[in-house]
């Protein structure tokens, strides 16, 4: 039972979450749940890289974007396909969690490796009512996102980045640069046969 000097307490509370609304809209939330149907029973029980043809057509019906050699592993999930652009060679890999409020853009021979987050979206915490604030997310050609990464909004990982696994990006990614930690910060410049990428 909730006490008197608790009531009086949450008076003086600044985040009032009782009047937090919803801004995705009703038809956004009835697609996502179409979606959710559709992907649990037509493809989240295949094996995991098996029938990718069939994924990809299931992810184009819902406004994805995906080039012909693309990979969505079966137990990733994309919240939101119309938010999805993948391009030639790219992967979504096993578990990843592609939470494209905003949109998420996989560039041509990008692999988002073993569970791996990105979050395009966040809370503005400045304001009483936390309202949702979305940003995209642009991963460019030839990067690779290690396992269990988290990508947040806004970020874009630069050409041939890669982030090393469990790294925490909230900042963007130099091309052709290393980073790991959380935060992530600069390992080292990545060379392809020793030759240094960058600037070329
Ligand atoms: C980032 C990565 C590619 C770097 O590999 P590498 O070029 O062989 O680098 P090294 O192992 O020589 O490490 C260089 C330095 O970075 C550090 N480092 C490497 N990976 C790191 C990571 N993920 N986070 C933080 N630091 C990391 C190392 O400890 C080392 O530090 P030191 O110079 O102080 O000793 C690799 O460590 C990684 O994270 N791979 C992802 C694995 C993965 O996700 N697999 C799943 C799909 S197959």
């Amino acid at each position: 039972m909730v006490e008197r000097n608790q009531i009086l307490c949450m008076s003086n509370y600044k985040i009032d979450l009782s009047k937090y609304e919803n801004k995705l809209g009703r038809k956004h939330q009835v697609v996502r749940m179409l979606w959710t149907i559709v992907w649990t029973l037509g493809a989240s029980w295949l094996p995991r890289s098996l029938g990718s043809g069939w994924k990809r057509c299931l992810l184009r019906l819902f406004g994805a974007k995906i080039a012909g050699t693309a990979h969505v592993y079966s137990s990733a999930k994309v919240y939101y396909p119309a938010n999805l652009t993948m391009m030639e060679h790219s992967c979504l890999a096993s578990d990843v969690d592609c939470y494209n409020v905003a949109p998420i853009i996989v560039g041509a021979n990008s692999t988002v490796s073993q569970g791996a987050y990105l979050c395009t979206a966040s809370h503005d915490i400045t304001d009483p009512l936390n309202p949702l604030i979305t940003a995209p997310i642009i991963i460019e050609d030839q990067a690779w996102i290690g396992a269990k990464a988290f990508v947040g909004m806004g970020v874009t990982i630069g050409q041939g980045a890669v982030v090393g696994a469990t790294a925490s990006v909230y900042k963007d990614v130099a091309p052709w640069t290393v980073v790991g930690g959380n935060p992530a910060k600069f390992i080292k410049e990545r060379k392809i046969n020793g030759e240094r990428m960058s600037g070329k």
